[in-house]
């Protein structure tokens, strides 16, 4: 059978984040985040009323979870620092119990072989910042700076990839703008001033990074979904080109030095949008440079002209394609295609593909096993697109696959599962997937089968 081999130092890795698998809330000091707020509101805005209080208990079990790693050979773990458990306010006086859990956490995953990969904001935010505005605040980078740099200089012996950010555009998108995610505001100017303010912390944590000379990788992770147009009608094509330009050109162009893409902030202005006031050096700090883009990448977007939506007017429709239990299109050559214009419009960029995956209702057979064929066919043929984008010529040397267990997403909760090991939520019991013994191997051999 051929093999599908990848080149010798790629990273096999599983992510995870915070708020989604430590549970312990209470814990050792730990202060409330805008997540703790809006899922105790329980007005029906999260699945089953549900919250992330106890999640997958990882604050505690996390040893456990590093021994099934070990045991599928997954050469990294991706995981994210709760700022509330080091600044309980946000700023202010650092706690040290946050420090211990984190350091003994990463010392774990390294006495097991285990390279830690760390984002510093995967939207948990300490609800004492939103309290002053969250990320409308422009303050927000400063204190941002101030909590990356008590992690550097607590962590930086150890952890040899930082994340600044985990998807500006998500985060600005469900939280700001849609009222889907915490903290729940419905207001579209309001989500570029934020993602305004998120690149600046961005900025802020790679430049005080820099300035301690560490040695070590600092990027950041993005949320990109291609975007094609759903007919071959102006209109369609014109929808597209906007989704394209506020998904992946409004978040990504300024990182790399090239500043708002002109065209869509003469579109937001033509729609009534305000658009975030620019001062002073804050395309500069913005445009810090880094070591590598992180992409997360789940499912195209098949985009619409819709004069309803405000104020983008374009919306997405399926298409026909098999999707996924998020009604997530499965469409590798999305991947693809992602990954060769990012290459192409920013100059050659090191890529880590920092979260890819799919959630499937996923069972205990008769057998004891999740026999869940459908996850390991989405990560075969998005893994044969990366392959393709390496041998184009893109600099990916690193895939996470999402998620390392199952675990609370979001809104979502409890209700979609997307590990690679399965959480039984009532007794804490993890059992690992088809997928993740499928998963092991590849990163045992750096390679799987062509069927
Ligand atoms: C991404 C998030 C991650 C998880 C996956 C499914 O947008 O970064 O936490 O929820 O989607």
């Amino acid at each position: 059978m051929d093999k599908i081999t990848f080149p010798k130092d790629f990273t096999w890795g599983a992510a995870c984040a915070s708020y989604q698998v430590e549970g312990a809330v209470g814990e050792d000091s730990r202060g409330e985040t805008i997540w703790d707020r809006y899922s105790h509101i329980r007005d029906g805005r999260i699945y089953n009323l549900e919250d992330g209080d106890t999640a997958c208990d990882f604050y505690h079990r996390y040893p456990e979870d590093i021994g099934l790693m070990k045991e599928l050979n997954i050469h990294s773990l991706r995981y994210s620092i709760a700022w509330s458990r080091i600044f309980p306010e946000g700023k202010g006086s650092v706690n040290q119990k946050g420090i211990d859990f984190y350091r003994k956490l990463t010392e774990t995953l390294l006495e097991n072989g285990i390279k830690p990969c760390a984002t510093l904001y995967h939207w948990d935010l300490p609800q004492a910042l939103q309290d002053l505005g969250g990320w409308c605040n422009r303050d927000m980078a400063g204190y941002y700076g101030e909590y990356a740099e008590t992690m550097f200089r607590a962590l930086g012996d150890l952890v040899p990839e930082w994340i600044t950010i985990n998807e500006t555009y998500i985060h600005t998108r469900n939280g700001y703008y849609l009222g889907l995610h915490a903290p729940g505001l419905r207001d579209f100017s309001a989500s570029l001033l934020a993602g305004h303010n998120l690149m600046r912390a961005h900025g802020e944590g790679v430049k005080r990074y820099r300035a301690m000379n560490s040695g070590g990788k600092i990027g950041i992770s993005n949320n990109y979904g291609t975007a094609y147009p759903l007919t071959g009608s102006k209109e369609d094509q014109a929808a597209a080109a906007r989704q394209e330009g506020w998904r992946r050109r409004w978040f990504t162009d300024p990182l790399f030095g090239k500043g708002y893409p002109q065209d869509m902030a003469e579109w937001y202005k033509s729609q009534g949008v305000t658009l975030p006031k620019i001062h002073d050096g804050d395309m500069e700090l913005i445009s810090e440079p880094m070591d590598f883009l992180g992409v997360n990448y789940y499912h195209p977007d098949y985009m619409y002209y819709d004069p309803k939506f405000w104020p983008n007017q374009s919306s997405s429709k399926l298409t026909g394609l098999p999707y996924t239990e998020c009604n997530w299109e499965i469409e590798p050559r999305g991947l693809y295609d992602l990954l060769t214009f990012l290459d192409r419009d920013y100059n050659h960029p090191v890529i880590k593909i920092t979260e890819n995956g799919s959630a499937w209702r996923d069972y205990i057979n008769r057998e004891g096993k999740i026999a869940d064929d459908n996850r390991i066919d989405y990560l075969y043929r998005h893994l044969l697109a990366c392959r393709k984008a390496i041998d184009d010529g893109v600099k990916l040397n690193a895939y996470y696959a999402w998620s390392l267990t199952d675990n609370i997403e979001w809104s979502e909760a409890t209700s979609l599962r997307f590990g690679l090991i399965y959480l039984d939520y009532a007794t804490q019991k993890r059992i690992i997937k088809e997928s993740g013994r499928w998963y092991g191997n590849l990163c045992r051999t750096n390679s799987f089968d062509m069927v």
